[in-house]
């Protein structure tokens, strides 16, 4: 494995991308809601950086595919616990790779009606982006690495790193033959 973003860059741009949210929601309370399970770092440290009121709440998308390639069909097996309509909405999500996740969340969200709707991701693999999707707030651009670590995993591995390494293709090739159903 190879570090490719450190803590201290994490945590600097964490708290960039927090104060930039909450110059973005001067009239406040926006409700940051998290996507289940990689979010999970990714949030608590936002939310510690947001300087306005705000809220909580989450997301889980079941994905379908071998654990380092998502699938194109993504399904809500957990929805949020309040209503949104007329609220300011963040997506915070772990990492955009194809946006069929984002783009299916941001459809089912729009169509409830919030006031406005934007989206934070901590890692940004663009050259793989095979839907579009509007991003408000990137942590970081990276080229196209499988990466582990602060919440992000490969096969529910890794996730408690506290900075983000990159996977190597024969470490990938131990990757389980068989599909099998989790959540991104
Ligand atoms: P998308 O729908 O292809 O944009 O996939 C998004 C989901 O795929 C993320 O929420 C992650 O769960 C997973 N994913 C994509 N790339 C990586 C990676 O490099 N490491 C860990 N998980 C990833
Ligand atoms: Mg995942």
């Amino acid at each position: 494995m190879e570090v490719l973003i450190g803590t201290a860059d994490i945590h600097r741009r964490v708290g960039e991308l927090g104060r930039q949210i909450g110059r973005d929601h001067p009239e406040g309370t926006p409700i940051l809601v998290g996507v289940l399970s990689g979010c999970i770092f990714f949030l608590a440290d936002l939310m510690r950086a947001v300087p306005i009121p705000h809220e909580i709440d989450f997301v889980s998308v079941s994905s379908y595919g071998t654990s380092s390639k998502s699938s194109g069909a993504p399904r809500l097996i957990k929805d949020v616990d309040r209503d949104i309509a007329e609220r300011d909405v963040v997506l915070v999500e772990d990492i955009v790779d194809s946006g069929h996740t984002l783009a299916f969340l941001r459809e089912t969200f729009l169509a409830r009606r919030p006031r406005s709707l934007r989206i934070a991701t901590l890692i940004d693999k663009r050259g793989r982006r095979e839907r579009a999707v509007p991003i408000d707030y990137v942590g970081f651009e990276i080229p196209d690495r499988f990466i582990v670590g602060y919440g992000l995993d490969y096969a529910e591995r890794y996730r408690h790193l506290p900075y983000i390494a990159a996977i190597s293709p024969a470490e990938l090739n131990d990757e389980p033959a068989t599909h099998s159903t989790g959540t991104v």
